[in-house]
């Protein structure tokens, strides 16, 4: 009999989905009215409700106060003593967990490697070791630019355990974001790698490092791990090979306490200017929200094989692979390479040889596996999958359907998580177990998180009225600066309305108070689910010797989700050629890094901009978008500007 074909779904706007009985009976929160209850003790009681999540925890010395707060300045855990490294692997060895795989990892040329708790907790205390005796000390900056290999996991943990503050620079980005990075962060040592593969090539970062170095006065040391046998250059006095760095180290460390504030790390992350940020998260309040989400949200078990495919460079990385599952003890999935290498079955060959049960990934890697075809899905059994996750931008309902039925087999809730590199851990988010799903929006708010869409009055919105999406209650992972730039931290967050923090996204909530989100207010685009400013993009053209002005505009893209397209004029005088075209894409690449590389370069002689000289990106936005402008244009000081534009638009 010829099989019978699988109706497919269909969806609108009031289709929920809902977790199986079975999912619901075994999950941490059951029901919506537990939920309920435990949303509402958290907002009302936050003292109450943080201590219990704390206590599951070890602190070498308990709190005084759970929360402090004098807006927009939050101490959370005052007068406790932790160490955060402690927590993630020694607790668990000590828990009888030490011959349990944390970290499984797979090379993207197909090496493997099992690093058990006990294992873990060995090479975490020999680099420590390896750190102090670089002579580095708590609260000293420590750059890490490293490939999705476990010592860079080792790298950050080892940071926290003395102390120290890691800032981890993605290995995408150039010799010049490293330098920016160091420069600010005055780091006083770099961990690097002589390499990395992607697709089946190398990365030099070690040269990028170097590069980076140079006329550099703060950098002591800079370790490097031998991964793929480039050839690097050795300076002497300053670099040291991670196996020389540990080689005399013992494989013990005592764990020191640190105060809950102290600083854990600083991730720069890009805003509305050409300066990236450095958002600085302490030790105790982020432990504690990555812990708590990692257990309420991924619903995480003893036996859960724990898979977020980000890099360690970004903020998924660190709550989602060096955090949080450690400190909940499971074991976790960490894969080097690209999704599409050698085939697009990599993802999905991984979750069948070691049962993944529960799967984190972003929304523009759904709509490239789509592409790619259903042939590299249907050959792997992902039987063991319970729990999907998504993160980094809104996902399209096409997506979300195809991953829920040809990934989850229409048999795992998947959470559409909203947090920011500021918020440190899930803020929006479905609970699996409860939360009637539906396509598109990331539900409802998280323990602790006071969630509201408000206008420019500071009124609360009414159902689907978008607004700025703002929290109002502080809460455990927030940021608590930026790098050394207390102002910037209060003009950027807590500034549009008193004591309320901003999160620079516009969104709506529907009647059931499902919070959908619209996308970013400010000029900051989302491109495959990486945050990038547009002034930095701008800033990057005009560094280049042909340029006179740039403007810089995100355009819909069907993968990307934002594609980057730039507006420029060159000086009088040099040539619009298509080669000069490359060259600045190439250039932009080489100042940032290859992410940042524009989708389209358009020439202009002139910019759309107001008499008062600002450039009306407004216009541009609907010019990419639509082909035309049919805005209001009469503030601008010369409105024949828009036609020129409009015509070299529709030639290309
Ligand atoms: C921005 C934060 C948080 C880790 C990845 C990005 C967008 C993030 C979602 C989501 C819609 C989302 C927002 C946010 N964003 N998650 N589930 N639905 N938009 O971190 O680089 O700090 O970017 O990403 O615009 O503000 P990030």
């Amino acid at each position: 009999m010829p099989k019978k074909a699988k109706k497919a779904i269909e969806i609108d706007e009031n289709t929920e989905f809902k977790p199986s009985k079975e999912f619901s009976k075994n999950a941490r929160v059951k029901s919506m009215a537990q939920y309920k209850r435990m949303h509402a003790e958290s907002i009302d009681k936050p003292n109450v409700f943080w201590a219990r999540e704390a206590k599951e925890l070890k602190w070498q010395k308990k709190w005084d106060k759970v929360l402090d707060w004098k807006a927009p300045n939050a101490k959370w855990f005052s007068g406790a003593k932790l160490n955060v490294c402690e927590n993630c692997v020694d607790r668990h060895v000590e828990e009888g967990r030490g011959n349990k795989a944390a970290i499984i990892w797979e090379g993207e040329p197909g090496d493997k490697r099992v690093i058990t708790y006990r294992q873990l907790l060995r090479d975490v205390s020999r680099f420590a070791n390896a750190l102090i005796a670089e002579g580095i000390k708590p609260k000293d900056n420590v750059i890490i630019y490293m490939p999705m290999t476990p010592e860079a996991t080792i790298a950050m943990l080892a940071c926290a355990r003395i102390g120290a503050v890691h800032s981890v620079v993605f290995g995408g980005f150039s010799a010049e974001s490293i330098k920016d990075r160091l420069d600010d962060s005055e780091a006083v040592a770099v961990i690097t790698c002589d390499g990395g593969w992607r697709r089946g090539g190398t990365v030099a970062l070690k040269a990028n490092v170097d590069e980076a170095l140079k006329g550099n006065k703060t950098v002591k040391t800079v370790i490097v791990q031998k991964r793929v046998g480039n050839d690097v250059t050795m300076k002497k006095g300053r670099d040291k090979w991670w196996d020389d760095a540990i080689a005399d180290m013992p494989g013990t460390h005592k764990p020191k306490g640190f105060n809950a504030e102290h600083p854990l790390f600083i991730l720069y992350t890009s805003g509305s200017t050409g300066k990236p940020k450095g958002i600085l998260h302490t030790a105790g309040g982020y432990m504690v929200g990555t812990y708590t989400t990692c257990k309420y949200i991924f619903d995480m078990k003893e036996d859960d094989v724990f898979w977020c495919t980000a890099d360690v460079g970004w903020i998924t990385g660190h709550s989602y692979i060096t955090y949080g599952p450690l400190l909940n003890g499971v074991t976790q999935i960490m894969y080097e390479g690209a999704p599409n290498y050698p085939e697009w079955n990599r993802f999905w060959s991984i979750i069948e040889e070691y049962g993944v049960s529960i799967f984190y990934t972003a929304p523009t890697a759904i709509r490239a596996f789509i592409k790619a075809g259903d042939e590299h899905v249907d050959k792997h059994d992902l039987s063991s999958l319970r729990l999907l996750g998504t993160v980094g931008e809104p996902i399209n309902p096409a997506a979300w359907l195809w991953y829920y039925e040809k990934i989850g087999g229409g048999r795992c809730p998947i959470v559409d998580t909203w947090w920011q590199t500021e918020t440190g851990a899930v803020m929006i988010s479905p609970l699996p177990g409860c939360t009637p799903i539906k396509p598109g929006t990331a539900t409802l708010p998280f323990f602790g998180v006071d969630a509201a869409i408000l206008d420019e009055e500071g009124n609360e919105c009414k159902p689907d009225v978008p607004g700025k999406l703002v929290i109002r209650k502080p809460w455990p992972s927030m940021l608590r600066n930026i790098y050394k730039d207390k102002k910037r931290y209060k003009d950027t967050y807590w500034s549009d309305y008193p004591g309320v923090y901003t999160a620079g996204d516009g969104a709506r909530k529907d009647k059931k108070g499902n919070i959908y989100i619209v996308g970013r207010l400010d000029d900051v685009l989302n491109v495959s689910g990486h945050r990038l400013g547009t002034a930095e993009v701008e800033s990057s053209l005009v560094s280049h010797k042909t340029v006179a002005e740039a403007a810089v505009v995100g355009k819909p893209h069907e993968i990307k989700g934002e594609s980057i397209v730039c507006f420029v004029t060159l000086k009088t005088g040099v040539k619009d050629t298509d080669a000069l075209k490359k060259e600045l894409r190439n250039h932009v690449g080489k100042v940032i890094g290859a992410i940042a590389k524009p989708d389209a370069i358009h020439f202009t002689p002139a910019l759309p901009k107001t008499r008062s000289g600002k450039i009306m990106r407004r216009l541009l936005k609907e010019l990419v978008k639509t082909g035309k402008v049919t805005g209001n244009v009469t503030t601008l000081e010369d409105s024949k500007v828009i036609d020129v534009l409009q015509k070299s638009m529709q030639a290309t």
